[in-house]
């Protein structure tokens, strides 16, 4: 890490395994660059098979004593951790802008993010409670208990590095569980950051182990894993191809899944919305991280009745949106994460303007302001037959599709096979419950496009995957029932 880094004693170019950091088994290390330059800004183990197991090994070992410490007294830790982080949130802000590029305003919120997740599942670690079931035999007494699952692989993305661990390893720390975790090679310094303020919350050796590896040796690490019988669960986020390989590759040693994947959100704007508020709606979740989010709309439908309006006024505000580095305190929308993020939206813009869409902004690359950033741009004229509408984009480009009626709208958001989030703007409280219930997803957004929360479910449906992260479910992904029933009790 470069030398101006505000929080040296945390940059930690090793893996932590059993307690102890260390290089990866060969001593091999890869480059942590800064996407907005493509300049090296630290250096982290670029570990293999043997790495993997051993950290398997370490949490293996300790499940055992882990999963005996009373719920209140791991609760006590997980909120040691959640008060270390928050006391660090510029730094830690600043280095999740630094190596994933988002603007050091929405760095430091992720940082407070990722704590309300550490903070929720340290409450909840007391409250994972059975029950008491009646018998309908005399002399017998049932009871369901919830116990941890084991040992838990976890592989968390680029976009939100400190949020992703959190609202993976908090859970599973809760629950009683320990963990191997590979953070996105893009942006490992975060992970491994959050995982030093772990150590000295008080999370004993073994508890938790994390393996940073290439792009190139991830497969060798993860694909250790999932063959590993010992290992009992694995919670991804990532890519829907990526989810589908893990989820295969487990069948031979059933684990438990849960798998956050790609998504493909429609945003309908009904003719009786507030259009201010659908702007403000679609400003919201579109940009958040310049749209490299997976809950972000990726398919926008406009009622034809309001459709000049609502573009003219989103046209407007795309416009003004500041693009640059995290360094300048204006910048609303940063680089995207690589060389290969970006080509993928300059594709998607080419082939919807080959195939009848408009560019009213943007809809260029900025080399100006460096190599990754493209302009926020809006397309009209969007239509089915565009790459843009059945692959996520992931980056700062509202496609949008004039459209008639209710049916056709419902349809076409449903006509993909994602489902994680979808959002619509109506003040038709009828209309709002028909919708609401008609889209496939797992997610809903009505007249509100900022829906993450440590307390609600988060997750999808179809090929988005499943299980839930966040809210009282995300705890259940991490436990199992175990049905006990004594009897001769009379
Ligand atoms: C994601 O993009 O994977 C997560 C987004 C969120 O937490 O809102």
């Amino acid at each position: 890490m470069d030398q101006d880094c505000t929080l040296p004693e945390l940059i930690r170019n090793a893996n932590y395994i059993d307690g102890v950091w260390k290089p990866s088994a060969d001593s091999r290390y890869f480059n942590v660059t800064d996407p907005a330059t493509g300049v090296a800004i630290g250096q982290v183990p670029d570990s293999g098979v043997v790495d993997a197991r051993i950290a398997v090994d370490a949490a293996y070992a300790a499940f055992a004593s882990w999963r005996k410490v009373p719920a209140k007294a791991r609760a006590q830790i997980i909120k040691r951790w959640n008060d270390l982080v928050l006391s660090r949130t510029d730094e830690l802000g600043e280095l999740i802008s630094r190596e994933q590029g988002k603007p050091l305003a929405e760095g430091k919120g992720e940082v407070v993010y990722a704590a309300s997740y550490i903070e929720w599942f340290g409450e909840e670690a007391t409250r994972a409670n059975g029950d008491v079931i009646p018998a309908a035999v005399p002399g017998r007494r049932m009871f369901a208990i919830k116990e941890p699952v084991g040992v838990v692989a976890a592989i968390t993305p680029w976009n939100f590095p400190a949020a992703m661990i959190a609202r993976k390893i908090a859970p599973a720390l809760a629950a009683g569980c320990t963990v191997v975790c590979k953070p996105a090679e893009d942006t490992p310094l975060t992970s491994l950051a959050l995982v030093a303020l772990a150590e000295q919350a008080g999370v004993p050796r073994g508890v938790i182990n994390i393996v940073t590896a290439s792009r190139e040796s991830t497969p060798e690490v993860v694909d250790a894993w999932l063959d590993d019988p010992r290992v009992r669960k694995v919670t991804f986020t990532g890519s829907t191809p990526v989810g589908k390989h893990l989820a295969r590759r487990s069948a031979d040693t059933l684990k438990k899944l849960s798998l956050e994947l790609g998504g493909n959100a429609p945003f309908i704007v009904f003719e009786d919305a507030d259009i201010e508020a659908a702007v403000e709606g679609l400003m919201v979740s579109k940009f958040r991280n310049a749209g490299q989010t997976c809950v972000c709309p990726n398919r926008v439908f406009v009622q034809a009745a309001v459709h000049d309006a609502f573009v003219n006024k989103l046209a407007e505000r795309v416009g003004a949106l500041k693009v640059g580095p995290f360094t300048d305190a204006m910048s609303q929308i940063g680089p995207m994460i690589n060389e290969r993020a970006i080509e993928k939206i300059e594709r998607h813009v080419m082939d919807a303007v080959s195939r009848g869409a408009k560019v009213l902004v943007g809809g260029r690359r900025l080399p100006s302001i460096g190599p990754t950033y493209y302009a926020p741009t809006v397309l009209t004229k969007a239509n089915a037959t565009m790459t843009c509408s059945s692959e996520e984009t992931f980056g700062p480009v509202v496609p949008i599709t004039r459209f008639e009626t209710e049916d056709e709208v419902i349809a076409a958001a449903n006509d993909t096979p994602f489902g994680l989030a979808a959002y619509f703007f109506s003040q038709d409280v009828r209309r709002i419950w028909r919708v609401a219930d008609a889209l496939e997803t797992g997610i809903v957004g009505v007249n509100e496009g900022a829906l993450a929360a440590e307390a609600a479910p988060f997750g999808g449906v179809k090929d988005s995957g499943y299980g839930r992260e966040g809210s009282v479910h995300g705890l259940d992904d991490f436990l199992h029932v175990k049905y006990v029933c004594q009897g001769q009790l009379n």
